[in-house]
Order: C-alpha cells, then structure tokens, then sequence
C-alpha cells in the first residue's frame, strides 16, 4: 500500500515539472485532491487494512494531503507570476520608439465651413443638409427657374437622367426646407455642389452653404446685418459690406456682397485687383414665387436668402491661389491648416 502512497507523489512530481496555466492547474488538483481523486480513493482503502496497520497509513495519506496542498498552492503562485509576465511582454510598451504617425489637421474648407456654422448656430440658425443629387425641380424650378430660362446657363450643369441632377447650389435646400417647415426658419446648409467648370477659381466640385431666414417683417437691414457680422468673424472686426444691385431668378431685390479686401485693408492690391474689394457671394430676399411654391403666404411672409463659395472663402482667408488644391490631396499643402 505504501508503495501506492508513492506511485501517486512520483506521478505527481512527474506532471507537475511543466509549468501549469491556471485551469490545468485546477483540473489537476481535482484528479488528485477532488472528492473521488486520487487521494480520497486512498483513504477509501484503509478499510481493507489490518486494524494494526490503518494508523500508521492514515498517517502517510495524510502527509501526502499535505504534500500535494503545499505544492498546489506554490504552483498557484507561480502560474499567477507567470500569467503576469505574459501579459507584461503583450502589452509592452517601447518608450523609445521616436516617430510618432504625423498628426492630421482639418481641411481648409472644413474649417470655413466649421467656422461660419458655429456662428449661424450662435445666431440661433440651424445646420442643415441636403442631397447631392437632386431633382430638377428643386435645383431650378422650385426657386423660379423654368425650363429654358437663360439662367441656367449660368450654372453648367450635370445631368444624371433628364430630370436628376447634381446641385449646382445648395439654395435647392430652400424649397425643401419649406415644404416641410414654417416660418418662422433660420437655416443654414452647407454641401457640395457641382458644375461642368474646371480652371484656377473653378472646380467641377466645390463647396457652398446657404442661409435662409423666414419670418414676419424681416428686411434686407437683417440680411446686411448677418452678413456684416458673418464677414467680420471671417476675416477680421474692421471688414465692411457693401451690396450692389444683381440678378438671381429667386431673389427680389437680389445683390452681389463685396467684403473690404482683407490683405490691403481696402487699400488696393494685387488681391482686389486695386478696388479695395472683393466679390464675396450672392443673396437677396426669397422672391414671393419661391415662397408660394412652397405654400408659403408672400403676402405675411418674408425672408432673406445667401450663398456663400466657402471655397472661395478659404482661398481669400488663407491667400490660396488655386481652387484645385484643395482637391489634390497633398499632404504638404493641407498640413499647413488647422494647427
Ligand atoms: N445659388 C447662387 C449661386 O450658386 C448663390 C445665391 C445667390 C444663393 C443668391 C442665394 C441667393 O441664396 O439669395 O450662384
């Protein structure tokens, strides 16, 4: 019987020279210290002993217990130590490693268009935006643009089946947001538009945001007010506004706004061509077939509208000379933003 006592430790030390993870560890002291293990058997033997041998046996079982506790208890320890120094190695850290990925910067025109939408939102305006394929009706006809009016040759467009479109501007926001709301509205949208155009201050891809404010009794004051506080934040407290008289289908009276040359201060420069100008963008207020496309009374009702090139924006403010850099992708331009 004793050399079964023995048997059992030599089996033991044998498989617990490996080094054990935790559930082994686990399984084994089961086999061996479990209810029906190994030892539990042995103790089930004493019973066929002679009276006179049972002490001195019991005896040994139980140094064996023993034995086997300890060591499963140092083995615990060291399979914790050893999981440990795992883990340590998988998620090392090299403190030494010096070169870091660059660090991305915002798009130019992002941060125009991050720029002016968190002053519209200030002002109580809200972000909107809208579908880049468009219906006709919305691109054109809904903002008093029949079929055949000369100003759709003004804006070049892509066609995707005779009656969709991509937007050539985001005013085709303007009927949609009123279809659907009433005054009185405060909206911005900004997006892409699109046009079949393509040189140093075209792109067939660029970028807008419309404003479109609805309510009683709003005049064109409000509209030069907005559009004052608007340029000041862009480019700088002493920028002034000027409106002179333009022609859009969905505007009556429409303007075309000049901002004070931000580089000679309105001096006259290269910049400004000498005026002391710059052609900013068009607005005017919603002309009253606009509003009753869109089921709105022009008799109650009046509103503001504008559209901004933030393409052009971003070139003004920054000194960019050609629009086609902004879609080029180079890394060594569009780093120099947004620090
Ligand atoms: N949609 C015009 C364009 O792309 C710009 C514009 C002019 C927008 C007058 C307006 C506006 O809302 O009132 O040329």
């Amino acid at each position: 019987m004793e050399d079964l006592i023995e048997a059992i430790k030599l089996k033991f030390d044998l498989a617990s020279k490996s080094s054990l993870g935790g559930a082994e560890l686990q399984q084994m002291r089961a086999k061996y210290l479990g209810k029906s293990g190994e030892v539990t058997d042995l103790l089930k033997k004493i019973k066929d002993l002679p009276p006179e041998e049972r002490p001195a046996f019991g005896a040994k079982v139980n140094e064996l217990r023993k034995y086997l506790e300890d060591r499963f208890a140092a083995l615990a320890e060291e399979s914790k130590a050893e999981e440990m120094r795992l883990s340590l190695q998988r998620e090392r850290v090299d403190i030494s490693l010096t070169s870091c990925p660059s660090r991305g910067a915002l798009h130019p025109v992002t941060l125009v268009e991050k720029q002016i939408c968190d002053l519209m939102e200030a002002m109580g305006f809200e972000v909107l935006s809208g579908p880049e394929i468009e219906t006709d009706y919305y691109n054109f006809r809904a903002l008093n643009i029949p079929e055949d009016h000369p100003a759709r040759d003004m804006q070049d467009t892509f066609y995707v089946t005779e009656n969709i479109l991509l937007r050539t501007q985001t005013s085709a926001m303007q009927a949609r947001v009123m279809e659907r709301r009433k005054p009185p509205l405060k909206i911005v949208c900004p997006g892409k538009v699109f046009r079949s155009d393509n040189d140093a201050s075209h792109s067939p891809v660029f970028h807008q945001i419309e404003g479109l404010a609805v309510d009683k009794n709003i005049t064109l004051c409000d509209l030069k007010g907005t559009l004052s506080y608007i340029a000041e934040n862009l480019f700088g407290p002493q920028t002034k506004v000027r409106f002179r008289p333009s022609f859009f289908p969905f505007t009556e009276p429409s303007v075309e706004v000049d901002v004070t040359c931000s580089n000679c201060g309105g001096k006259g420069c290269s910049l400004c061509k000498g005026t002391g100008w710059i052609e900013l963008l068009g607005a005017g207020m919603v002309h009253p077939n606009v509003l009753e496309n869109c089921g709105i009374d022009s008799g109650k009702y009046s509103g503001y509208a504008f559209g901004i090139g933030m393409d052009r924006v971003a070139m003004i403010k920054y000194g960019i000379p050609d629009i086609r850099l902004f879609f080029e992708n180079d890394q060594r331009f569009l780093k120099q933003f947004g620090k």
